[in-house]
């Protein structure tokens, strides 16, 4: 790994298919991505066994064991600070953050949400696309500031909605596509192409009008 390499920490409350996405890049795709922790706030995260199958070390930091959001957060934000972790990957971690957290990791948080946002913040969002009629939905990645899967939205992918569609069949059609939006979306901050500024994403030096779109082969138009 190169000196340089992007330290970056997955925090994860689940399932954990798009940290073995991240995984996978980086250890057969040529990602140079150092994935120095993975934090859970659940202990029975399927996600964790990734992590250590690829020696990655792990932090349960369960959010039962605190009062309240704020002294949650900042264990997390410990557990980050000693790890040096330069980038925060979001890879559904199903937790509401504090202002404190989002202020402390601004331009440095980002997050992968199942909707076209600004469309479907929250919960429910495939069945929220299917009852509103839309004929397309996605997943996007965005910089996380205070509030709900609010901030400047980086990447998407689309899938068309088709009439046969239910929660499963997008979910089972969106699934990969998340996974190669996550690897593509980390890449652009591997190489040092993406940068956060006054609530706008900067792409190549440039304020970008419009979310990055990712074509299905895994790349970028
Ligand atoms: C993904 O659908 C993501 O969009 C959402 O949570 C899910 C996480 O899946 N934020 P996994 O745990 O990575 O399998």
């Amino acid at each position: 790994m190169k000196q340089n390499t992007l330290k970056a920490a997955v925090l994860i409350s689940g399932t954990g298919s798009n940290l073995k996405a991240l995984i996978n890049a980086v250890e057969s795709a040529g990602l140079e991505l150092n994935i120095v922790r993975v934090v859970s706030n659940c202990e029975d995260a399927a996600g964790i066994t990734h992590a250590t199958a690829a020696n990655i070390p792990v932090k349960v930091i369960s959010h039962t064991a605190f009062p309240d959001r704020q002294s949650h957060d900042a264990a997390v934000t410990k557990v980050l600070q000693q790890d040096q972790a330069e980038l925060i990957i979001l890879a559904g971690y199903m937790r509401i953050l504090s202002e404190d957290f989002t202020n402390n990791y601004c331009g440095r948080m980002i997050n992968l949400h199942p909707s076209l946002l600004p469309l479907y913040k929250g919960l429910d969002t495939y069945n929220r696309a299917l009852l509103s009629g839309d004929t397309q939905t996605g997943a996007s990645i965005h910089f996380v500031t205070a509030g709900l899967d609010s901030g400047p939205v980086i990447s998407q992918v689309k899938i068309p909605i088709l009439p046969d569609d239910d929660v499963a069949s997008l979910s089972t059609r969106l699934g990969p596509l998340e996974h190669k939006l996550l690897v593509a979306t980390v890449e652009l901050f591997c190489n040092r192409k993406v940068h956060y500024q006054q609530d706008s994403v900067l792409y190549l030096g440039h304020a970008l009008e419009q979310p990055l779109q990712l074509k299905h082969d895994g790349s970028f138009f």
